[in-house]
């Protein structure tokens, strides 16, 4: 690694953190993710618990809550202490509840969801602000499944300074119409302009805002460049193991991430076995540009 990544790696592993006094937290890696203990999401959060796992979320972006037993509205109580939920249309979700989205693979399954590196919604004009997953059945031959997150705070830092700089001028179009390539797609799906670099809106951090999953070109390039530069960024959170926590899930496990500064990638590795979840997400606002002076078409 070049001293660019060393230098942003040290500064986010070795960041101070204040200790916790209402619940356990124990990170996945120095850069992202933790796992949280001492919490049954089934009961209300006291105010401490709550502002507590509210700081555990902004500072490693992805939580880990296992051997929680929910039922769909608790599930929803405890996702709307972060905000209200994003309802989908009935006809693009596998069920009868607009705020739940079905997880699932089996036998029949011919591809899963998220399956790529992916940001959820960034197609939206206001993409989510989390998003909560809560599996219920991992795969029966008792291991795959993982799913990968991404930091994209740290992908941003670890670019060269001039690099940084150039991709703060830049937006990106988002097109909902992406993952249906190869399907006849709903019709209606968003197409939005955002900044490339984002600056996140509790902690004013800068977040690298593109994903392979929904991002399509940068307008102000020419369409070479474009694709030149979206893949550069695309294979740097492949190309990187140190950006990623690979989280290992156990039955009845949510996992709550911050869709403004991760992706995720579910790992299909497990046919023909069946894994089933449920998701909700956090609705969120329009992404504030680092750069603010940035104009967008
Ligand atoms: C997703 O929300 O992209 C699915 C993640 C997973 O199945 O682990």
């Amino acid at each position: 690694m070049d001293h660019f990544a060393l230098d942003a790696i040290e500064r986010i592993a070795a960041a101070p953190r204040a200790p916790y006094e209402t619940i356990e937290v124990a990170r996945l890696t120095p850069v992202i993710g933790a796992e949280i203990s001492g919490l049954d999401l089934a009961q209300p959060l006291l105010g401490q618990q709550l502002a507590e796992v509210r700081r555990a979320f902004l500072e490693n972006h992805v939580l880990v809550f296992r051997d929680q037993v929910l039922d769909v509205d608790q599930h929803k109580a405890f996702a709307r202490l972060f905000g209200p939920l994003r309802a989908l249309p009935l006809e693009d979700i596998d069920g009868d509840d607009p705020e739940l989205v079905v997880i699932k693979a089996n036998r029949h399954s011919k591809f899963v969801a998220g399956e790529t590196w992916h940001t959820d919604g960034t197609a939206d004009v206001a993409p989510s602000l989390g998003s909560m997953l809560y599996l219920k059945q991992t795969p029966e031959i008792g291991c795959g499944g993982d799913t990968l997150f991404a930091n994209m705070h740290l992908a941003y830092e670890m670019l060269s300074p001039p690099m940084r700089g150039f991709l703060e001028e830049l937006s990106a179009i988002h097109d909902g119409a992406i993952p249906w390539q190869g399907y006849e797609a709903p019709p209606g799906l968003p197409k939005t302009e955002h900044p490339l670099v984002i600056r996140h809106p509790q902690t004013g951090r800068k977040a690298l805002f593109v994903n392979s999953g929904f991002t399509a070109f940068i307008p102000q390039l020419s369409r070479s460049e474009s694709q030149a530069l979206l893949d550069l960024l695309f294979d740097q959170v492949a190309r990187e193991p140190i950006l990623s926590c690979r989280v290992r899930w156990t039955p009845n496990c949510l996992v709550f991430w911050d869709n403004r500064c991760t992706q995720h990638h579910a790992i299909w590795d497990y046919f023909p076995y069946s894994r089933y979840g449920e998701r909700v997400t956090i609705l969120g606002d329009r992404p504030l540009a680092a750069n603010e002076g940035l104009r967008l078409g």
